[in-house]
């Protein structure tokens, strides 16, 4: 199996993804799509005093985007919009107990999710 090369970590949160789903009328909100291999995440921010007080996400892709999300949002969960900025893709491999260098770019997708749904968030709260 091509898993073979994947932590136990990221096959549990392929598995059993943590916060999938939708936020309805979320406070922000993200698509993004990887051009090369077609897959998307979608990341649904709701945000109180600065905090995200919940997170959900849906990912069309590989097990490492899919882990990849999942495990952002349980960093980011209950962070402040700062700290969770600090949440990278780096980070994001890391905690999963790494992913192969040919699934890193998949990482990337999680945090270009996530900074693009905070980006929505300011723009929509009229927050700089
Ligand atoms: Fe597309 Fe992993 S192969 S995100």
């Amino acid at each position: 199996m091509a898993q073979g090369s994947y932590s136990d970590i990221v096959i549990d949160h392929f598995e059993n993804p943590r916060n999938t789903g939708e936020i309805p009328a979320a406070d922000g909100e993200a698509e993004v799509g990887n051009p090369t291999c077609g897959d998307v995440t979608k990341i649904f921010l709701k945000i109180e005093d600065g905090r995200i007080v919940d997170v959900k996400f849906k990912t069309f892709g590989c097990a490492a985007a899919i882990a990849s999300a999942s495990m952002t949002t349980e960093l980011i969960k209950g962070k402040t919009l700062d700290d969770a900025l600090k949440v990278t893709n780096e980070l994001v491999a890391k905690e999963l107990g790494g992913l192969p260098a040919a699934k890193l770019h998949c990482s990337v997708m999680a945090e270009e999710a996530l900074q693009a749904a905070i980006e929505d968030y300011k723009k929509k709260s009229g927050a700089k």
